[in-house]
């Protein structure tokens, strides 16, 4: 695939605790996966506790505004300083609790840039848009937006998740030709802002992967890997979705 790394990134959203760090970090440790780039995104009080060097961490969300008088708001030199690499942006969670819009993403991921951090951008649609037959239209929107704030070199030093809202949590998995048409429907939008990049470009797929349909996911032309909620809180389960990635 062009020479694009595979990708997973565990997205603990609300969950976890000290021993599950606990465990991740033991059973990581032991199990390394080759020529996967793997992420571990939890809560961010418990960032500081991890260290291993068979994945990265990142954060699950950063302020786009300066440091100082943000109550309850962590940013992206404080992910950095705790051993951050990545930081998940625009997740439809963020984007439906905190009404955070396209231009808001696109804000937060310049930022997250700025501070040397790879944002995971998140898009993908409502069910309602689906059944509409107007995702395309729905996505183009999303992505414009990532466009109209971020050069071409910050592109490229970004990770894109497509994430159907539908499928989040729902046991729902979109199928694996519905993810590739997705997702090649995304990276021929870059495309038509710069050939390399859109080569470049790892597009994660996210939305109730569980290892036994993780590899054929994975296995389709445009999907460069996953963004996992659920399955990445069992530590087994997470590390057969990486393994599914090599
Ligand atoms: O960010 C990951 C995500 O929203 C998918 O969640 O639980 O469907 O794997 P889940």
């Amino acid at each position: 695939k062009n020479n694009r790394t595979p990708f997973v990134a565990g997205n603990w959203k609300m969950n976890g605790d000290r021993s599950l760090v606990t465990t991740f970090s033991a059973s990581l440790d032991s199990h390394a996966v080759s020529n996967v780039d793997i992420v571990l995104c939890p809560p961010a009080v418990y960032l500081p506790l991890f260290s291993s060097a068979n994945f990265s961490l990142g954060g699950q969300d950063l302020s786009a505004q300066e440091p100082g008088a943000h109550t309850g708001d962590v940013s992206g030199e404080m992910l950095k300083d705790v051993g951050c690499s990545y930081v998940i942006v625009g997740h439809s969670e963020r984007r439906e609790d905190h009404g955070e819009s396209n231009s808001d993403v696109a804000k937060k991921a310049s930022k997250a840039l700025a501070c040397g951090l790879t944002p995971i951008i998140c898009i993908g649609e409502p069910l309602a848009v689906r059944e509409a037959g107007e995702v395309e239209a729905f996505l183009s929107e999303q992505l414009k937006a990532l466009v109209e704030h971020l050069s071409v070199d910050d592109l490229s030093k970004s990770v894109i998740a497509y994430e159907p809202i539908w499928a989040i949590g729902t046991g729902k998995t979109a199928s694996p030709e519905q993810a590739q048409d997705v997702h090649k429907f995304i990276r021929e939008f870059f495309a038509n802002e710069d050939k390399t990049l859109a080569e470049g470009l790892r597009i994660l797929y996210g939305g109730s992967v569980k290892p036994d349909n993780a590899k054929t996911l994975f296995a389709q032309a445009d999907v460069d890997g996953g963004l996992i909620g659920g399955a990445s809180l069992k530590v087994e389960d997470f590390i057969s979705i990486c393994q599914a990635a090599n």
